[in-house]
């Protein structure tokens, strides 16, 4: 038997970093994905074939000795595997890899309903456990904010404490990301922003009193489909992320260009590197990817991904 199965990646619309310590934040899918082709055979070997590398290993083997990029498929084929059968997966991603868009989620997501679709009928509830579990033995400490929204697509409000609220939006944008191409650590940039917290509680605590009433804001500015408005709360969240030391010169640059394009740009994810995007319209979209272009930025457009992983 052969399965595929294909699942989003993500941008954080707004309240990265800040959620950390308790703010919501806004999340979407977006129209770019990973899939997963799955088979089993009877070579009593897990065999993965990635873009950033391939194994071919026996099963059972401890997980902290699996080449670490690898090790949510290796997870997901073990947990499977029976009677000295093999199973061959193979992953193809238009996703850019490590720079805050949800791919290394996409993966664990598309993996679990490709692998697990070779055994049994599972909800999308219990491939988005599964996946989680596998992200596990990459990022120890994921909130699975990346795995649900990529297992149920649309956009969601996240919070900590309280989980995940699907957000009902009909409003049509398009966002335009572009990639600094400068590596970043997610964990590092965490550590650098509590470093910040633990010198400036007052200044921090205000600014997480600011973005949480913006993230209120911005979900007002959603039922009302005021897109020019849900722009300006971009550029301010912005301003809010750059006070707390997660930007740098040439993200700045990224964000000039994208402000004068669009209606508001933002760095997405932890920042440090990674990637911004710019919200547009129609009407803005080609001037905005044009102006990345001629100031020679990677970039690209997506729009919000309703479907969520989608299983053949
Ligand atoms: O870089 P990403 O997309 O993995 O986002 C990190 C988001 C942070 O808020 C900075 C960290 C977190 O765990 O929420």
């Amino acid at each position: 038997m052969k399965t595929k199965a294909s699942a989003p990646g993500k941008v954080i619309l707004f309240g990265e970093h800040f959620v950390v310590y308790g703010v919501k934040a806004i999340l979407c899918a977006i129209d770019k994905r990973v899939t997963v082709f799955a088979e089993e055979n009877d070579t009593g070997l897990i065999s993965i074939s990635t873009e950033i590398g391939d194994l071919e290993l026996e099963p059972n083997i401890s997980i902290s000795k699996i080449e670490f990029p690898l090790r949510p498929f290796y997870f997901l084929a073990n947990e499977f595997l029976e009677n000295n059968k093999g199973i061959k997966i193979k992953v193809e991603s238009d996703i850019p890899l490590g720079v805050g868009l949800g791919s290394s989620s996409a993966c664990c997501v598309a993996a679990a309903a490709a692998i697990s679709k070779l055994y049994a009928k599972k909800s999308t509830q219990e491939i988005l456990e599964l996946a989680i579990k596998a992200e596990k033995t990459i990022f120890q400490n994921t909130s699975g904010a990346d795995c649900t929204v990529s297992a149920f697509g649309g956009m969601m409000i996240y919070d900590k404490e309280k989980g995940f609220v699907n957000i009902d939006t009909k409003l049509d944008f398009h966002l335009v990301i572009a990639n600094s191409n400068l590596e970043h650590s997610t964990e590092e940039v965490v550590a650098k922003v509590k470093q910040f917290k633990d010198k400036n509680e007052e200044k921090f605590s205000e600014l997480c009193t600011n973005e949480s009433k913006l993230i209120q804001n911005v979900l007002i500015l959603l039922k009302e489909k005021e897109l020019e408005k849900i722009g300006k709360q971009v550029i301010l969240n912005q301003k809010y992320l750059e006070q707390i030391g997660v930007s740098n010169n040439k993200l700045q640059e990224m964000i000039k260009i994208g402000d004068s394009a669009s209606f508001g740009s933002k760095i997405t994810g932890a920042g440090g590197g990674g990637c911004i995007y710019a919200l547009t319209d129609e009407a803005k979209l080609e001037e905005t990817l044009n102006k990345f272009k001629i100031n020679n930025f990677d970039c690209f457009s997506v729009k919000i991904d309703s479907k969520g992983l989608d299983t053949f």
